[in-house]
């Protein structure tokens, strides 16, 4: 089965028939029906920070449990990039361990990495080392003549964390400034680990198109509730998405 077949919503953006759409399904079956080079950009934010990372700290692997997703690994981030750098006709973005990018390194897909510095980030509660207070930014692209729009800035980004109705939900300001800096007006971004819809938020309000997906129906819910403008506001389900735009998978 082709594409279009088994998610009609994605083609119908592909194809320039609409605008955006989330779909509720397995990124990596998706991935895998996707063509080569189909979309503009993948900016992206995949689920990390597992039992890999703090396999000693308990509390670090309950709470990922309690997310109800996992951290991928240094290997499958590893294969997640390849796939996106494929599939984007340009950049690649996404947040990652920061212990991962010499793996990205190593193959050759990244081209920088980036600093995503929190101010508002949690201090060191022990009081014993310094508090982390930013987040890596792996930043990937075909080998090839590369094109930004950020001229000569640095790539460091300055956030404040934001809280929503996803537990590990970004800002949209952070995510703004990506799609500012790699992408241009009309674009197509893809976010396969789009949870809330942080990414879709962003391009939809700076004039971009958006695919996003997640494997979790409850965070695809509050992803077009967002773009709708209806975040935290429950009206009932047929009404909520009735003649917007594609809600189903
Ligand atoms: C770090 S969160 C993304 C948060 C998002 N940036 C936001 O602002 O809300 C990662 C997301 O990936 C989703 N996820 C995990 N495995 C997935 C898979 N195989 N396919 C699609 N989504 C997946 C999780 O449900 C989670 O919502």
């Amino acid at each position: 089965m082709e594409l279009k077949d088994k998610y009609p919503k994605i083609q119908a953006v592909l194809d320039g028939e609409s605008e955006g759409c989330i779909v509720c399904a397995d990124c990596l079956d998706v991935m895998k029906e996707m063509p080569d080079g189909c979309v503009d950009a993948v900016v992206t934010d995949p689920p990390y920070g597992d039992a890999e990372t703090h396999g000693k700290h308990l509390s670090t692997v309950v709470s990922r449990q309690a997310l109800g997703f996992n951290g991928i690994s240094k290997r499958e981030c590893v294969q997640l990039a390849a796939r996106f750098v494929e599939i984007s006709k340009r950049w690649t973005v996404f947040t990652c361990e920061w212990h991962f990018l010499e793996a990205l390194h190593q193959t050759g897909l990244l081209v920088r990495f980036g600093i995503w510095r929190k101010p508002n980030g949690a201090p060191q509660f022990t009081g014993d080392r310094p508090g982390m207070g930013w987040e890596a930014i792996a930043i990937c692209h075909p080998v090839g003549k590369k094109r930004w729009n950020g001229g000569g800035k640095h790539g460091f980004y300055m956030h404040c964390t934001e809280t929503g109705g996803h537990p590990t939900q970004k800002p949209v300001a952070l995510f703004g400034e990506f799609v500012t800096d790699f992408t241009d007006s009309s674009d197509i971004i893809f976010d396969p680990f789009c949870g809330s819809g942080t990414t879709c938020v962003a391009a939809k309000k700076l004039g971009r198109r958006w695919i996003g997906i997640d494997i979790n129906e409850e965070y695809c819910d509050i992803a077009r509730d967002r773009l709708l403008g209806l975040e935290g506001k429950r009206l009932g389900k047929l009404q909520k998405h009735k003649g917007f735009f594609d809600v189903e998978d």
